[in-house]
């Protein structure tokens, strides 16, 4: 079964063919940050505009890179929420007239179960059962994952996503939109020990967090550097470095929690921030220490893609025998969702 898979949900076009038997033939993505950046941040109706400008063309691409046609197509899967409802809409139209043409299944996709799902596109592949750490630009979960929208809620963040914390960051240390990936390079140059910041809710005794007092954290200890004399190259890598080191240990530490209470052995990690290189490697660590195995997607696969939403729509239709048709949900709770 090959399926045609469509992201749309924020600031990139994603397409992607996944095929049950051969896996992943092709993917191209968008990404609209350049256009975005002059705004400091995601315009949603130029975002829209984007995408129809972009849907068809990326899908053509697609389709040349596997060297199949529109008639090889079994299934169309898009992304039908959370996400902007102008976004979305242009990625479920696409979706929904091609197969309506094409007289072919359409199934849409939760975002966050597209992002659940896509360490399976690596291997080695995690079996279920397993604890998933979400972290996206706008979700921050600690899931436990038994099956195909089997998923069960263990914590969460209470305010800010662990990547707008990174995006908000570095907006208020001067770095351009979006920060967050520029933040943590300039963190990898940075000196761990000269500045401390704090680590919200670390020792709460629940699996909880807490992301939005650290970038007030980081404006008062910025504010305190500039008195002090300025904020030279040096400094700002510091102070990335601090912040970075605060969200990682915050992240490793609920994470350990969460396969401690919930007895699994297994964490998967995905979204945005996910691409993250420190935390990565502090994952790494901690499940080496604990006897534990860390999934990741594949890198280029962490950030918005379409082949987690190709590959998500894939094993709905396959398992779950569910098929859409023309709906958006800017609005979705993952929690909601019907397993198979
Ligand atoms: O999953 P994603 O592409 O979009 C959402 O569904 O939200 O995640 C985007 C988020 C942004 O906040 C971005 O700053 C963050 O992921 N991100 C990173 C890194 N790469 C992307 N945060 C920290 N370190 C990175 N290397
Ligand atoms: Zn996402």
């Amino acid at each position: 079964m090959l399926v045609l898979g469509i992201e749309s949900s924020c600031d990139e076009t994603g397409v992607a063919l996944y095929d049950l038997d051969a896996g992943l033939l092709a993917h191209q993505l968008h990404t609209q940050m350049a256009m975005h950046a002059e705004y400091g941040g995601v315009v949603p109706e130029l975002a829209s505009r984007d995408h129809i400008r972009r849907a068809i063309p990326l899908t053509e691409a697609c389709l040349a890179e596997a060297g199949k046609t529109l008639a090889d197509l079994d299934a169309i899967a898009y992304t039908q929420g959370p996400g902007l409802g102008g976004a979305l809409l242009v990625g479920a139209s696409v979706a929904n007239a091609l197969a309506f043409g094409l007289n072919i299944p359409v199934v849409g996709v939760h975002h966050l179960e597209g992002h659940l799902l896509s360490p399976l596109l690596a291997e080695p592949r995690p079996d279920f059962p397993f604890v998933a750490l979400l972290v996206s630009g706008g979700h921050t979960q600690l899931m436990a994952v038994r099956g195909i929208g089997d998923y069960e809620i263990l914590g969460e963040t209470l305010d800010d996503a662990a990547g707008e914390a990174f995006d908000k960051t570095a907006k208020l240390l001067g770095l351009t939109y979006p920060g967050g990936p520029m933040l943590s390079r300039l963190a990898e140059e940075g000196d761990p020990k000269r500045f401390t910041l704090p680590r919200p809710m670390l020792h709460a005794d629940n699996l909880d967090m807490s992301f939005s007092g650290l970038k007030t954290a980081v404006l008062t200890l910025a504010r305190e550097q500039e008195a002090a004399g300025g904020i030279d190259d040096a400094t700002r890598k510091d102070i990335c470095r601090a912040f970075q080191e605060a969200i990682v240990d915050v992240l490793v530490s609920k994470s350990l929690k969460a396969l401690k209470q919930s007895g699994m052995k297994k964490l998967v990690v995905a979204g945005g921030v996910g691409a993250n290189k420190q935390l990565r490697a502090a994952l790494d660590a901690a499940a080496s220490r604990h006897k534990l195995e860390v999934f990741y997607p594949p890198l280029a696969l962490c950030t918005d893609n379409g082949a987690m939403i190709a590959f998500a729509g894939a094993m709905r239709l396959k398992f779950a025998q569910t098929a859409g048709g023309f709906a958006i949900k800017p609005r979705w709770d993952l929690a909601s969702l019907p397993a198979v």
